[in-house]
């Protein structure tokens, strides 16, 4: 395959074929890992081939910013590494197409089955895409900021698009970055240099990043208007294939990242014990939230929905924040926009064996800080996207 320059995680299950790659981690492994993923578990979203950078050719990677500005540049990795400070921060990546699966179970949608484990967490070290764009001194009409990456696919290169407001606004944590977990990032996640989106979908966040292109409309790249969209319900994939009036219209593209949660433990379709069962079985797992809000609480029923139990979250991200400033992997640990939450929270339940086993089905559902909370029903679309119902689990009992 045109990726043989790429090592790769045998513990990854692919969700398409050889090629593009495209895997998540078994979710349990994924969920002991902790916090961090590391690099070998990150959960990959490749549309085409991963371009082969060597390592003695990262620092004079070049990448442009261009378009509605009085002073284009061309800049390499070198340049940024001395011209910035470096910052290091821990953000949560997600592909839109998480949980698929359970969409195209329903029906099917044009996009592959993502079980619960598109979803990662690396510290980041990189400068603020905001900092770069300022020294190009962009016009007053520019409202959109356009980015380009090095891989060539059937529609041209892989690009999309974010406004330039959110750019410039430093709370919203945006930022190019070239390590991931202190260390110079893998092929598959972007080598040598990445923009990295927080709180919004991981399609915005552009691997190989070669261009910035400032414009006054959003990209017209094949992939921002045919990729990361949730088109009205109504629309069938036959419809859609004749309808570039829809897949044009921007109101349809995704960025914040909508309320999710998911259960690790136990597994769907676990067979538990019961002789070796303690009295209480805790159901574990993961919740996030989307543009910076903070989960403000998960819900667990034992009653398909009719009652709910608070469980307990933690907030592994809190303990960056709390540390200020300090130097971390090679880059100042850059909290300012601390009252934001850019990363997954863990969750935990302890539940009676005996009620577990009476219940049979286990469903969780996540609030964040607005109040937007995961609903009882999906929502199927097209490019089955952003799926986020209750979170479901059946558990059977070996006697
Ligand atoms: N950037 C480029 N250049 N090419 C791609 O195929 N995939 C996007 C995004 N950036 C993509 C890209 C999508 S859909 C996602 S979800 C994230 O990268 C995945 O990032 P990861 O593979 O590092 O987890």
């Amino acid at each position: 395959t045109p990726d043989a320059h790429v090592p790769r995680d045998a513990r990854l299950i692919r969700l398409t074929g050889v090629h593009p790659f495209n895997v998540e981690a078994p979710l349990s492994a994924l969920f002991n890992e902790g916090f961090l993923t590391s690099p070998e578990l990150f959960y990959v979203r490749n549309h085409g081939a991963v371009p082969e950078v060597k390592d003695e050719e990262c620092l004079d990677w070049e990448f442009s910013v261009e378009g509605l500005v009085e002073k284009p540049l061309k800049i390499t990795l070198r340049d940024l590494l001395k011209e910035y400070n470096a910052i290091t921060v821990p953000i949560t990546l997600v592909c839109a197409g998480n949980r698929r699966k359970e969409q195209n179970q329903v029906r099917k949608t044009k996009g592959f089955s993502w079980g619960p484990a598109g979803v990662s967490t690396a510290l980041w070290t990189g400068i603020a895409l905001g900092e770069v764009i300022k020294r190009a001194n962009p016009h007053r009409r520019a409202r959109y900021v356009c980015m380009e990456g090095a891989d060539k696919l059937p529609n041209g290169y892989y690009g999309t698009s974010v406004k330039m407001n959110w750019a410039m606004d430093p709370n919203r944590g945006m930022m190019l970055a070239w390590k991931m977990n202190g260390e110079m990032l893998r092929p598959d996640h972007g080598k040598p240099l990445r923009v990295v989106i927080p709180g919004q979908i991981g399609g915005r966040s552009v691997k190989w990043l070669k261009k910035l292109i400032i414009t006054e409309g959003p990209s017209d790249n094949w992939y921002h208007i045919y990729d990361n969209r949730v088109l009205p319900t109504m629309i069938s994939p036959e419809e859609s294939a004749n309808r570039p009036d829809i897949w044009e219209d921007e109101r349809y593209a995704i960025y914040d990242l909508n309320t999710n949660s998911a259960i690790a433990y136990p597994a769907h379709d676990e067979q538990l014990s019961v002789a070796c069962a303690p009295s209480n079985y805790r159901v574990k797992g993961y919740a996030y939230g989307g543009g910076g809000r903070r989960i403000t609480r998960v819900e667990v029923s034992l009653d398909k929905g009719k009652s709910w139990q608070l469980a307990n979250i933690d907030y592994a991200e809190d303990k960056y924040r709390d540390a200020t400033e300090q130097d971390l992997y090679g880059g100042r640990l850059d909290m300012s926009w601390r009252e934001s939450c850019f990363c997954w929270c863990f969750w935990e339940l302890d539940i009676p064996v005996d009620e577990l086993k009476v219940a049979k089905d286990i469903l969780v559902r996540a609030m964040d800080e607005s109040m937007n909370l995961q609903p009882r029903d999906m929502y199927w679309s097209v490019l089955g996207m952003m799926n986020n119902p209750w979170y479901r689990v059946v558990v059977t009992f070996e006697n």
